[in-house]
């Protein structure tokens, strides 16, 4: 692992991990650097003014502004007219279906194994266009995982927008977003991808990822609450800008933002972006250091007959991300949650997770409380895991 990025100096970038509490809900949203925690002080403290004023104050706020939103755009090598931040990946995404314009009458194709963030915006299209949905679905023999080959029998020509997850909040495999974009490029249809459960993990590149639209939030990536939505130059020709008629609408924060993008949060993104720079030093080391995460309760995890792991059993950092989800038999998934809390400072958490359709069409958990699920990030420690996995044989059946 590389010297600058040893995960015992990461830890003392974080407040709250000097706190008694284990944070094993990081896919929730993840703790604040404390450099952002400063920057956001500073800011409010000393320049809290309206953005676009001349006087000395204004001019230092303008530039910090402008400053957060470069360093966002370079982050995920955009330009700065291609990204827009507000107030979630949520809000963005239901700016965009109000502004998306595709032929009406034609189709666009949903996945099964989406947060709701990523679906209700586009079902809310398809009624505003009359729009035919097609859903993409995964099954037990694909690994529950989205692919060019099980989404190839649903493209044809009139295909014009498809829609999926670049990692699953609930099952934490990783999809191959360049091959699905090119596939979906193959058409001619437009791709947008929910980058928020990847992005606290791995590098966003969208240009590499080759994807038209693709959103996350910084609240899961040590920073503010606030999101990202990308939307490539090209794609932008499709959008009809949502502000006043007098303001410009020359870039996509123009055309969506309907100033939503929180000031002290947007300058303080520079703190989150130095923190993870070199990016491919920086997550070399996050993905290996997650993979020994995932590998110790999984290893748990996989030698108990009573319990199911949904989605890959395997460890390994090209497979997925250590958001690892299960149910155990005869044991419902929130006393298993309840009865560690009873024990233990470890905090994870059971639920749907916004993953409704995922649970209910794919998965079929008959838990009502659906599943339990812990998401580790790169500041969690082995030492934290092992802690989980006791835990856990003290409560489980
Ligand atoms: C995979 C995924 N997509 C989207 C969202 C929604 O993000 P936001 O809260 O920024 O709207 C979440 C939040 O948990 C998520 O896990």
């Amino acid at each position: 692992m590389p010297e600058a990025f040893s995960i015992s100096t990461a830890r003392s970038r974080f407040p709250a991990l000097q706190h008694d509490q284990v944070f094993l809900d990081n896919a929730g949203g993840s703790q604040a650097l404390g450099s952002v925690i400063d920057s956001i002080t500073q800011y409010l403290s000393k320049t809290n003014v309206q953005l676009g004023a001349s006087y000395h104050t204004g001019t230092i706020s303008n530039t910090k502004y402008a400053q957060g939103y470069e360093a966002a755009a370079k982050y995920v090598n955009a330009s700065r007219g291609e990204i827009v931040l507000g107030s979630s990946t949520t809000q963005l995404f239901m700016n965009l279906s109000y502004a998306l314009n595709i032929p009406s009458g034609s189709t666009i194709i949903l996945s099964k194994l989406e947060h709701e963030t990523n679906v209700k915006p586009w079902l809310h299209l398809a009624s505003r266009l009359n729009l035919t949905v097609k859903w993409w679905e995964s099954n037990a023999s694909d690994g529950l995982k989205l692919t060019p080959q099980n989404l190839k029998p649903l493209l044809s020509d009139d295909v014009k927008f498809v829609a999926c997850t670049h990692v699953s909040n609930i099952l934490g495999s990783i999809h191959d977003i360049k091959a699905i974009a090119e596939l979906v490029h193959s058409v001619g249809a437009l791709f947008c991808v929910d980058g928020v459960s990847y992005a606290p993990h791995r590098q966003v590149d969208v240009k590499e990822f080759g994807v038209d639209f693709y959103a996350f939030s910084w609240y899961k990536v040590y920073g503010p609450h606030i999101s990202l939505l990308y939307a490539s130059t090209s794609a932008q020709e499709h959008i009809k800008p949502l502000n006043h008629y007098f303001n410009p609408s020359k870039t996509l924060e123009d055309k969506l933002a309907l100033a939503g993008s929180g000031y002290e949060a947007v300058q303080a993104i520079p703190e989150i972006v130095s923190y993870l720079s070199p990016p491919g030093e920086v997550f070399s080391a996050i993905a290996a250091h997650e993979a020994k995460l995932s590998a110790i309760l999984l290893e748990f995890l996989n030698s108990r007959d009573d319990i199911t792991v949904w989605g890959s059993k395997d460890s390994d950092q090209g497979v997925r991300v250590p958001t690892i989800s299960f149910s155990v038999k005869g044991k419902g998934s929130k006393e298993v949650v309840e009865a560690a809390e009873k024990i233990s400072n470890f905090g994870f958490r059971y639920g749907h997770f916004y993953s409704k359709r995922l649970c209910d069409e794919v998965l079929g958990v008959t838990d009502p409380q659906y599943v339990v699920r812990a998401s580790a990030v790169h500041y969690n420690t082995e030492q934290e895991i092992r802690g989980l996995v006791e835990v856990l044989k003290k409560v489980l059946p």
